[in-house]
């Protein structure tokens, strides 16, 4: 075999661990592919570890190992914001391509980062970032390369989809059911990115930039997690026919017809049809729909978090900056100028000076459908006052579910409507809460058809 591959790998929780285990395991199938050795030549741990190989060196010093002269390609899987981004921009600047598993990061400053990348002619690839283990990035900057991208829905989340199936399944507590997510090694450090949508939004804000050509910004993503959610609604929309699930949508609004134009950027739980693939995408699987022009819909599907998973991606991009160092030797041996960088995709797979400043929609001017429960005392004409509200605001109505009365004198109405811009949801809303006969807030869940 050719001249070796040297790895750093920062980083030795979950993913980490996954990726050696995966070069230990499957170094056999990455060689014949790659027709390089690849070899581990220093890893970033806080505390010596008695369970490296001894020809691998330990360092805490994690920016020594980014300007390290014996390392071609940084693995970052510390997380967090700031000491990864400082590795990073050190491992950029001395030359080095990166890999990260880091949403959160490139979510919040990739904008920065893979200007960065440009300028020193390295690449960043992240295709651990977003839904593990599936080959999203790839598929999307490559595979699709030649359509217009319309809209995108996924569950991009591993975390959220275990604990939502976990209670619909089998009823089990909400932190019952997280606590277990957290020992499989699924959950964020923090949680709360996990069940407050956080991280659903840091990957949304990927996908959307790669899907429309955009900048990132995460910031503009409108952000709603699964904490909510009750039993009693779960419940209600499969006697509907629907099925709850935590989505991120992006969505390419052209036309002024059906609201303002512009991208739709929303993470939130979202009605589905039972029937739809992504309603039958359960436990820590991840899936994205993706609708593009001409190809139609397409499905990719598979586990989202955890070692394995998260390795297979890490692994799949180093084995595409093999390829590039292996492009950059030929260059040099036939003494081209041609960049190495000028064989790689995008960054955000359209050219940086053609992105686009395609505004995003703020929450108010989104259009989707809704599911309302709204509790109102047992009294002639409750119905009624509702639905002329809601007919007085332009609101179709799709279908309508009166429950008996649960407690003494009050009936639970549930309303599916059809897609409305949610500034005029918003006006009906408080107009029902004003009624005297309505009881409670009105729980409002956003339905998508996904046709
Ligand atoms: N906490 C993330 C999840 C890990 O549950 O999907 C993978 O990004």
């Amino acid at each position: 075999m050719s001249n070796s591959i040297k790895l750093a790998i920062l980083g030795l929780g979950t993913v980490g661990t996954g990726v050696i285990n995966l070069i230990n395991d499957n170094l056999n199938e990455l060689k014949r592919r790659s027709g390089r050795d690849i070899i581990i030549t220093e890893v970033g741990t806080r505390r010596q570890r008695d369970d490296i190989d001894t020809n691998i060196m330990q360092n805490s010093d994690l920016m020594a190992i980014a300007a390290s002269d014996n390392v071609d390609i940084v693995i970052e899987v510390i997380g967090g914001t700031t000491l990864a981004k400082d590795v990073i921009m050190q491992a950029i600047k001395n030359g080095k391509h990166v890999v990260t598993a880091n949403k959160a990061l490139l979510a919040e400053h990739g904008n920065e980062i893979f200007a960065f990348a440009e300028e020193n002619n390295v690449h960043v690839a992240y295709e651990a970032a977003v839904a593990g283990g599936i080959p999203i990035i790839k598929v999307m900057r490559e595979g699709l390369a030649a359509n217009k991208i319309e809209w995108l829905a996924g569950i991009i989340n591993g975390t959220g989809n275990f604990i939502m199936t976990e209670m619909r399944d089998k009823g089990r507590p909400f932190a019952d059911v997280l606590s277990e997510a957290q020992a499989l090694g699924y959950a964020e450090a923090d949680p709360t990115f996990d069940v407050e949508g956080i991280d659903a939004a840091h990957k949304l804000a990927l996908l959307a930039s790669i899907a429309f050509g955009i900048p990132l910004q995460f910031d503009k993503v409108y952000c709603e997690g699964i904490t909510g959610i009750t039993l009693q609604d779960v419940n209600y929309a499969e006697e509907l026919g629907y099925r709850i699930k935590h989505l991120g949508f992006a969505v390419r609004r052209d036309s002024e017809n059906d609201g303002d134009a512009g991208v739709e950027l929303r993470v939130h739980p979202t009605l589905i049809p039972q029937d739809a693939l992504l309603a039958n995408v359960n436990g820590v699987k991840n899936a994205v729909l993706v609708n593009s022009h001409p190809l139609g819909q397409t499905l990719y599907c598979g586990d989202g978090a955890g070692a394995g998973a998260t390795a297979s991606a890490v692994m799949a991009d180093v084995m595409d900056l093999v390829r590039v160092l292996g492009s950059k030797d030929r260059d040099d041996q036939s003494n081209s100028n041609q960049s190495n960088h000028g064989h790689h995709v995008p960054h955000l797979a359209f050219i940086p000076d053609q992105l686009s400043d395609t505004p995003i929609l703020r929450a108010d001017q989104m259009v989707t459908g809704y599911y309302l429960r709204v509790h109102a005392y047992d009294s002639p004409g409750v119905l009624a006052d509702i639905t002329r509200i809601l007919s007085d605001a332009g609101i179709n109505i799709d279908a309508i579910l009166q429950k008996p009365a649960h407690k003494v004198g009050q009936v639970p109405v549930i309303i599916l409507t059809l897609p409305v811009v949610e500034s005029q949801m918003n006006l009906a809303i408080e107009k029902i809460e004003k009624l005297e006969t309505i009881t409670d807030k009105v729980v409002r869940i956003r339905l998508d058809e996904l046709a």
